[in-house]
């Protein structure tokens, strides 16, 4: 595959969370900042929103790495549109506390006691949630009586809600004005920038040992920012797609042509045009327009010559079968 091809160790642009990779934007560090002066304030709720694949449960992942394990317990909860009860169940269980076949009054003893035990031993309890827009309103409104709890005038729990941009709506409501008050700190982490997209991929190759090959001219740097519109994940799955390309094509530079050809290869296969800027899914959202400029000048040579290498990689893999087919004294049929 290309690791070798390009002398890469591992895959560059892999979408699960590795903390090799993480990269330090503006927008990351203001979040990150924000969660720790949150944490500073030892007690209520800190909200951090963001649109799909931006980076919420990469961040998460980095706090839970630098959080001292002596001085916090923390747990991540994963929000499957929970109800009250379901949230104080998903709190327990997050934390081992006994909670089936329990009534709601026993679970909240519970979860009580374990807070307690935990002030004892002079250890905070931080509870994430992450995808915190399926979170009922019941279910926030549980949470907030959880982080009401005091114990000698101390409040031992603190929560991290991590969201799509629409929780904000939620929250709006007019029902929840008493949660709203238990915010202290509340961030949008947003899209990378141009330079940031650039740095932001050049960071990940550099990770598995990238020598600038294939090297990304500018041009292409800028384009793929327009395309994934600065969105980590979409980065990934489209600089993911974007290597094998040039692998296949036995290519050391990628300019604009090869960013058009791959983001056309993407747009053929998703079987329709997604103009850029709308819809708030967590695919690649591509355009072929979105690049602007008509690059079709000059780019279907390239794209026949491609074509004509695949067919050549595929006949040389055939003769390899029928000679190894002969040698073993059999037929290909
Ligand atoms: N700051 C970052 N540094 C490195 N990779 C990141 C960063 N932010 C996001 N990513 C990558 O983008 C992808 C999506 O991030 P994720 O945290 O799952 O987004 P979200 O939780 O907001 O949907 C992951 O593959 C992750 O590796
Ligand atoms: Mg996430």
């Amino acid at each position: 595959m290309y690791l070798e091809y390009y002398g890469l160790s591992d895959f560059p642009f892999q979408l699960t969370p590795d903390h090799r990779f993480f990269f330090e934007s503006a927008t990351h560090r203001k979040a990150m900042a924000n969660l720790i002066f949150g944490l500073n304030q030892s007690e209520g709720f800190i909200v951090i929103t963001g649109e799909v694949g931006a980076g919420k449960t990469t961040l998460l992942g980095r706090l839970l790495d630098e959080l001292d394990p002596d001085a916090f317990v923390a747990n991540k909860i994963v929000s499957t549109h929970l109800q009250g009860d379901d949230m104080l169940r998903s709190v327990a269980s997050a934390f081992a506390v006994p909670y089936q076949n329990l009534d709601k009054v026993s679970l909240l003893n519970g979860i009580e006691d374990f807070l307690v035990a935990c002030h004892h031993q002079q250890k905070r309890v931080l509870l994430l949630v992450d995808e915190a827009q399926n979170v009922t309103p019941q279910g926030l409104e549980e949470l907030r009586m959880l982080s009401n709890f005091q114990v000698a005038n101390k409040v031992p729990l603190q929560s991290v809600l991590l969201a799509q941009p629409q929780f904000r709506r939620t929250l709006a409501s007019a029902d929840l004005e008493q949660f709203r008050q238990r915010i202290i700190a509340s961030y949008h982490l947003g899209a990378l920038t141009s330079s940031e997209t650039r740095d932001y991929i050049k960071h990940r190759l550099s990770v598995v040992g990238w020598k600038d090959n294939p090297s990304f001219l500018d041009e292409a740097f800028d384009d793929i920012h327009r395309l994934t519109s600065g969105i980590p994940r979409k980065i990934n799955t489209f600089c993911t797609r974007l290597m094998l390309f040039c692998f296949l094509d036995e290519l050391s530079v990628v300019d604009r042509n090869v960013v058009k050809a791959v983001a056309d290869d993407l747009v053929q296969e998703a079987g329709q045009l997604v103009p850029q800027g709308r819809g708030a899914g967590g695919g690649v959202m591509l355009s072929a327009d979105a690049l602007g400029e008509e690059i079709a000048e000059g780019d279907m040579p390239r794209r026949l010559r491609r074509l004509e290498r695949m067919v050549d990689k595929h006949n040389r893999a055939l003769h390899y079968l029928a000679s190894f087919a002969e040698i073993a004294g059999e037929g290909l049929e």
